[in-house]
């Protein structure tokens, strides 16, 4: 059989953008991309082939996301390995890397990451920034196995430990520039969900039942605040994802918690810590005081 009767046989079973990617995946060297199945579309495919193609036709057609299928999803321009023990990476997700990039961090910053999964945003920490130090956990030692597995793909430099959000975290790991999380938010009572479309993902990384689905943020929030100071440890940024429809509710728990946010953007929220914050207010006043001083002063002279 050639390429092209495959084609035309698949888009009849599912999209064809997913046909092509299943053709791509299975029947193409692997740099190829589109363009090379519009310029070998009568090349001949294996018997072997086929039946491994149409294997995946038949699981996609029955709902199995396509990524999972083709065992990969990119996140932020890069491959990062999924399996169905990790929630498949999202592009929504990516705005958390956005936001970090936005924020005035030293050259060598720290950042913590809770509830990694696949390892998407601590792989891509690592990589934007170099010279960084990344620590990222998970409660699901099976989600750890394909983060470590796809930071040695990528870089190999992100540390990793299984930690009930923050329970593992040693005092000793001193000061963080950033806490990231994409922690479950989603509340299985939303009217509009459609759950039968995430039914393949771990229902670990995905639903909480309290707090409007905002249980595990609020147990996070609480444990930095008691480990922050003496005896703990610092964080400057915390930055999370939640749906826009919880942003409000989410930013008045994270006040009680003393964190001030600063940003949301699509799905994500930057905070500061409000001690901080406020010293940072508090230098820019006197920043403001003394540049009207000298410029009175300036005045004065020149009278
Ligand atoms: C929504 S997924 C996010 C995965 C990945 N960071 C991403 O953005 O694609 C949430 C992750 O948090 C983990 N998780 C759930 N409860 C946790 C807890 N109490 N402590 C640490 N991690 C937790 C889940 O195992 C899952 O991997």
């Amino acid at each position: 059989m050639m390429i092209e009767e495959w084609l035309k046989w698949a888009k009849k079973q599912i999209a064809a953008l997913d046909a092509e990617l299943i053709a791509l995946a299975v029947f193409t060297p692997k740099e190829a991309d589109r363009s090379w199945l519009a310029t070998h579309d009568v090349v001949k495919i294996t018997t072997k082939m086929q039946e491994k193609a149409d294997e995946m036709v038949q699981k996609r057609a029955s709902g199995v996301p396509l990524a999972y299928i083709l065992g990969e999803k990119e996140f932020y321009g890069r491959r990062f390995e999924v399996n169905s023990d990790v929630l498949i990476p999202r592009p929504e997700t990516e705005t958390l890397i956005d936001l970090i990039c936005e924020l005035p961090l030293p050259k060598q910053p720290s950042f913590l990451e809770i509830g990694t999964g696949s390892g998407c945003i601590a792989v891509t920490l690592a990589l934007e920034y170099p010279q960084s130090y990344v620590l990222a956990t998970d409660v699901s030692v099976k989600a750890l196995d394909v983060a470590y597995q796809n930071d040695i793909i990528h870089e190999g430099r992100v540390e990793f430990i299984q930690s009930n959000l923050l329970r593992e975290v040693q005092p000793d790991e001193g000061h963080f520039d950033v806490l990231v999380a994409n922690l479950p938010y989603v509340d299985p009572a939303w009217e509009w969900l459609d759950q039968k479309s995430l039914s393949h993902e771990p229902s670990r990384a995905l639903y909480v039942k309290q707090d409007g689905g905002l249980a595990l943020y609020h147990r996070l929030f609480k444990e930095l605040r008691l480990r922050q100071g003496r005896g703990g440890f610092g964080v400057d940024y915390v930055v999370v994802e939640a749906d826009p429809c919880q942003h409000a509710a989410l930013i008045q728990m994270a006040e009680r918690q003393g964190l001030i946010a600063l940003k949301t953007q699509g799905f994500g929220i930057t905070f500061e810590r409000r001690q901080r914050y406020q010293a940072w207010q508090r230098m820019r006043k006197l920043v403001d005081v003394e540049t009207r001083l000298a410029e009175a002063n300036n005045q004065d002279n020149n009278h």
